[in-house]
């Protein structure tokens, strides 16, 4: 399949992603993250952190927005650009980059911080040998 380069889209999602991330309620670790997904019809789908009492239930802001996109009818995606304070650029954990799989690894991955520096991998370099529904479908 032919996919449409991202870099038109980049300034939205950098700004949709600094933007959610102000929503974020991370009182704990004061860490903010914001994450906007890039659907295949462009469509871009906000998500923040939400951090709970009971700290194991606090979200991250990908699984967020991919949860929101899904919930939208969103099913393909071609980026995600994530947005934090830190002074470099965060990859995704590795509980969301098994989620962010789930829809396809060759999913272009964007970090930004708010003094502007900037890193990208695609989802099968920050998850390589990922278990996907193939290996489920394999026995
Ligand atoms: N966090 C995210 O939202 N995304 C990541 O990929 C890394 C971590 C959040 C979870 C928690 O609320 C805070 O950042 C500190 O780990």
């Amino acid at each position: 399949m032919t996919r449409s380069p991202i870099e038109p889209y980049l300034p939205a999602l950098r700004a949709r992603a600094a933007e959610v991330m102000q929503q974020a309620h991370a009182p704990y670790s004061h860490f903010k993250v914001g994450a906007a997904l890039l659907a295949a019809d462009g469509a871009i789908i906000g998500g923040c952190n939400v951090e709970n009492a009971s700290y194991p239930a606090g979200t991250c802001a990908e699984r967020c927005a991919l949860g929101t996109a899904v919930a939208s009818g969103h099913r393909r995606f071609q980026a995600v650009v994530v947005c934090t304070e830190a002074s470099v650029p965060t990859p995704p954990c590795g509980i969301c980059r098994q989620a962010l799989a789930e829809f396809g690894l060759d999913l272009e991955v964007v970090s930004v911080t708010a003094n502007g520096q900037e890193a990208r991998w695609t989802l099968a370099e920050l998850l390589p040998h990922a278990f996907t529904s193939s290996q489920l479908h394999s026995r």
